[in-house]
């Protein structure tokens, strides 16, 4: 039997779930604890490097976005879920790697110069945010991570963690494993103002919106504004509302509703409507599987994760140790 491919991967704890969260990352989490030996965490250090100025949030949302993934289908059973703070190999590892990165390669990161521009209302020039890469990288070396979901915009990132470890590698011979990207479908979805879907913009779908709230914001979701009346022809592509189409409805609707779109042969009504008939089945499910969750159940499932991921954390240390020759 040849052994599994390890795959590790973490989402920041600093906000509800909502669609673009479960078709950016989650769907794909699902898939790969088919095929590979899962690590999936909660990033609360890496949610603390933006937000540490009010913590409060990351703890609200721990609980309630692991609820969320188990709802959604990832499975313990298949996968180890666990905190990073619980593990604090990844703090140990961190301090680790952050002796040998030279400050160049994170100043010169490109995502750090994006987010710390789209962040400007946050101050944000602590080590912690900078650092940010090295943290991800010992998150992934820990657990000997060969294989790292990536959408388009955390290239960059993996790529820095790849160098760091490449350079502990060559510093102190073979101890970590290089991972290698997995580029997951990053589809791009809108929000309900036509800009990208994010709590921070509040034009999101909530997981945990209840029906009515959903049907509201769909039928009220911004559409291709060239459609001011019913028999002016529209471009999906740009239409916010079609991006949800996009993930929901299967290839032969779809093209009714492009078609149907182009000739206006469909109002924005009908096609909201359409949408509603795929996104509510799948939210009815989800929002069932949520409730029948308690929280010691989920306190549980994190227990067991920690457990695994700490007898792997604590081996990957020793032998850093070692070649540090600080054991
Ligand atoms: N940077 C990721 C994000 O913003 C979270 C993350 C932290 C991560 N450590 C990781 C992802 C390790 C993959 C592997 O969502
Ligand atoms: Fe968007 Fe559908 Fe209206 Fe076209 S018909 S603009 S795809 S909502």
């Amino acid at each position: 039997m040849t052994k599994k491919k390890i795959v590790v991967s973490g989402i920041r704890s600093t906000g509800p779930l909502h669609v673009g969260h479960y078709f950016g990352a989650l769907k794909s989490w699902i898939e790969l604890q088919e095929k590979y030996e899962c690590y999936f965490f909660v990033a609360d250090w890496h949610a603390l490097t933006t937000d540490f100025k009010d913590p409060s949030q990351i703890k609200t949302y721990l609980l309630d976005n692991v609820s969320d993934w188990l709802a959604l289908g990832v499975d313990p059973k298949k996968a180890a879920l666990f905190i990073q703070s619980s593990v604090p190999e990844h703090a140990e590892l961190y301090l680790a790697l952050s002796m040998i990165t030279p400050l160049g390669w994170l100043e010169r990161n490109p995502t750090y110069k994006d987010q710390k521009e789209a962040l400007k209302h946050k101050d944000l020039s602590n080590l912690g945010f900078l650092g940010y890469p090295v943290l991800q990288a010992a998150d992934i070396a820990l657990y000997q991570g060969e294989l790292v979901p990536v959408g388009e915009d955390q290239v960059p990132h993996l790529e820095l963690s790849r160098e760091i470890i490449r350079r502990f590698n060559h510093l102190y011979g073979e101890t970590l494993v290089e991972p290698q990207p997995i580029l997951s479908a990053s589809p791009r979805v809108l929000g309900s103002d036509g800009r990208k879907m994010s709590n921070s913009y509040q034009n999101a779908v909530l997981l945990s919106d209840p029906e009515e709230v959903v049907t509201k914001k769909v039928m009220t979701y911004m559409t291709d504004p060239a459609r001011k009346r019913r028999q002016d022809p529209g471009d999906p592509k740009k239409c916010p509302l079609y991006s949800l189409h996009e993930l929901f409805t299967e290839e032969k609707t779809l093209k009714e509703v492009d078609l149907g779109c182009r000739t206006a042969k469909i109002g924005c009504v009908d096609c909201k409507k359409t949408l509603l008939q795929r996104l509510t089945p799948w939210h009815q499910s989800y929002t069932e599987k949520r409730k029948a969750l308690n929280p010691k159940t989920v306190q549980k499932v994190l227990d067991e994760g920690q457990k695994k991921a700490s007898a792997v954390a604590q081996k990957t240390m020793t032998e850093v140790k070692k070649a540090l020759k600080i054991l």
